[in-house]
């Protein structure tokens, strides 16, 4: 390739946001492909907050792949990163660019390296599903940049490959990852449940309790669960499913008191077979649910569902405006500003900032 013919650079940038399990996914069938031993549901959050944003770039002059990640060099080596560049790679179509005099063919993206830049606007590995946004946001970008033609559903697949919980964050609104049958996983895929628009009085605030990164992480903790606890596959088999069938309909007939009631009962199960998990794992934060709980009870129905991964910091789910901020007057009581707990708490369908007391 001559010296002319190197000087082109083609870029693709894309934001993605997080998601927030409502039903959990918690254990692998198959550590290798991501295959998970239970369906979850999740909701997306806004995209203005909690987001990753890539750009991922191709050139003939790169000589190798590269990637930063919140402007420090971050390595690519790992299988997963691999995975989903391969994946991509293997789909990408015919490319031209006719006025900059741009044309790469299937066969010439497999020999092109990649230069990915990927921002979190939020804690990384501090329970807020970083990675799903990370993994999501990647291979979206990747698909765009390589020309690929397949719909949502396999770029979900792939996304999975990269973190089980990515492959939800390619919707908006409510998305369903099926676990599928097939031992190699192309059935596994998300779908959306019901778009943005469908629920909008629902409020999210996400108490940061913490920003510290977690002990464990998703993938050890999990892996841990399925080998050593008693529980797990009682929830997998015989709770989850008809959880799910229940919450779908929930979300079908925007039913707050019967969501509520599922996205706090999956919560507090998937930390029970945490704690049944040997060494036990804590995530969670018991004095923001106390303060859920009881607020709840004390109202003819529920005003606020609150849901923890894998990590200390709460997602409180408001039913809508007026609930969100009462509901911050009572965080603001339990975790006062400038106290030791270093709350911000984030009201994200209001798409402003209301606290932040770091
Ligand atoms: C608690 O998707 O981060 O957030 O597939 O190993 O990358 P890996 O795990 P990850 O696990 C997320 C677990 C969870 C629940 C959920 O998002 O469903």
């Amino acid at each position: 390739m001559g010296e002319e013919s190197k000087k082109w650079v083609l870029t693709v940038t894309a934001q993605t946001p997080t998601n927030i399990a409502v039903i959990k996914y918690w254990g692998k069938r198959d550590e290798n492909l991501i295959l998970p031993i239970n369906d979850s549901i999740s909701v997306t959050l806004d995209p203005e907050h909690l987001c990753t944003t890539t750009s991922v770039a191709v050139s003939p002059s790169f000589d190798q792949d590269c990637m930063w990640l919140n402007g420090k060099e971050f390595s690519l080596a790992g299988g997963r990163y691999q995975r989903c560049l391969k994946e991509i790679r293997s789909r990408a179509c015919d490319y031209v660019d006719e006025k900059k005099g741009i044309k790469i063919t299937k066969k010439e993206w497999e020999n092109l390296h990649v230069h990915i830049a990927s921002y979190n606007n939020f804690p990384t590995a501090a329970g807020l599903a970083s990675s799903a946004a990370g993994f999501a946001c990647l291979v979206f970008a990747l698909a765009k940049l390589m020309n690929v033609k397949d719909d949502l559903g396999t770029l979900s697949s792939i996304a999975r490959q990269g973190s089980g919980s990515a492959c939800r964050s390619l919707y908006g609104g409510f998305a369903k990852w099926i676990m599928g049958k097939n031992d190699n996983g192309s059935d596994s895929i998300a779908v959306q449940l019901a778009d943005e628009k469908h629920w909008d009085d629902l409020v999210i605030v996400i108490a940061v309790v913490s920003s510290r990164q977690k002990e464990t992480s998703s993938t050890t903790g999990m892996r841990e669960t399925v080998e050593t606890s008693m529980l797990i596959q009682h929830r997998a088999k015989e709770v989850v499913p008809k959880r799910i069938v229940e919450m779908e309909e929930a979300i079908k007939n925007r039913d707050f008191p019967s969501f509520s009631r599922l996205a706090c009962a999956d919560s507090n199960q998937f930390h029970a077979v945490c704690l049944d998990t040997l060494p036990p794992i804590f995530y969670m934060n018991d004095t923001i649910i106390s303060c859920v709980e009881k607020w709840n009870r004390s109202e003819e129905s529920p005003q606020v569902a609150y849901t923890f991964d894998a990590g200390p910091n709460a997602v409180l789910i408001a039913r809508n405006r007026k609930a969100a901020a009462l509901l911050l007057q009572r965080l603001l009581f339990f975790f006062p500003p400038h106290s030791d707990a270093d709350l911000s708490s984030y009201v994200i369908g209001d798409k402003s900032i209301l606290q932040d007391a770091g």
